[in-house]
């Protein structure tokens, strides 16, 4: 191989490497282990989901990636950087966002100040125009920005969590349950910002969910994950049509 085509080569090779990449990663609550050696990948562009029953280790997952609780083995990397040791702010500063389960707004500033929020931590120049593309992905949040997060509906408030998150123009966008506890026309319309986030403004989506059929239907990979374990993977397509699957979490399910 000549210089030239090892070096296109090697540029080939990194344009493969996952944004966000997770390697043996073990996570403890104590002595007691929630994620037992995860191996997972995200690569640009992709939505990707992990399912799993209750008390799986879903959460702690998304959790790990951002630094909290942190791995006690193992290697979680973004953009080719070794993210495992950073302190969660240093992560939020490298275009990750995350929209953590329970929604976690803040109940006693207005929708306006949690946008704020959302977008502090960032460049404040974009702030009209960041705050006028949720307004439009959410119009239920525009006529709501004088009112206290605490008071506004369960569905507004996942609406307002998610809105924050894109607050800080994030590559990577990780959501834990958009779709818990929301009316089933709620969840299609948060689906479809999904989609269209991911298909128009190319950002890429870790989707931790319970609504597995939603869930494999959007996203363009998924995994399967069973006490602490990743069990399968495959792309939606192949996990919505798998027996197991189906078995597990999709007869009888919610959709
Ligand atoms: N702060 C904590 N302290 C101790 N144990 C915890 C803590 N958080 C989670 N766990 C335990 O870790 C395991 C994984 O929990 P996790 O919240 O990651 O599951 P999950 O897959 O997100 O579940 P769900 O679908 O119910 O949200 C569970 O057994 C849970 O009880
Ligand atoms: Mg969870």
């Amino acid at each position: 191989m000549t210089a030239a085509t090892s070096i296109q080569q090697a540029a080939i090779d990194a344009g493969r490497q996952p944004l966000l990449s997770v390697r043996g990663v073990k996570t403890y609550y104590g002595n007691i282990i929630a994620l037992k050696g995860v191996d997972m990948d995200v690569h640009e562009g992709e939505i990707v989901t992990l399912i799993g029953a209750n008390g799986a280790g879903k959460s702690t997952l998304m959790m790990t990636i951002f630094g909290n609780p942190r791995a006690r083995e193992g290697k979680i990397t973004y953009a080719g950087q070794d993210i495992t040791k950073m302190a969660t702010h240093e992560i939020a500063r490298m275009s990750i966002a995350q929209s953590p389960e329970g929604r976690r707004i803040f109940p006693r500033m207005t929708v306006f100040e949690n946008l704020q929020m959302g977008a502090s931590l960032h460049n404040m120049a974009h702030f009209d125009q960041d705050l006028e593309r949720v307004c439009t992905l959410f119009p239920r949040l525009k006529e709501r920005l004088q009112q206290r997060g605490g008071t506004l509906s369960g569905g507004e408030q996942q609406m307002l969590a998610i809105a924050r998150a894109l607050m800080s123009r994030p590559k990577l966008l990780l959501l834990d349950e958009p779709s818990l506890g929301l009316a089933p026309l709620i969840v299609k319309q948060i689906f479809e910002i999904i989609k269209e986030l991911n298909q128009k403004d190319g950002m890429t989506v870790f989707l931790v969910e319970q609504n597995a059929y939603h869930a494999l239907k959007l996203a363009h990979r998924g995994y399967v994950m069973v006490t602490g374990n990743i069990t399968m993977s495959g792309t939606g397509k192949e996990l919505l049509e798998n027996p197991q699957v189906r078995a597990a979490y999709l007869e009888g399910g919610h959709h």
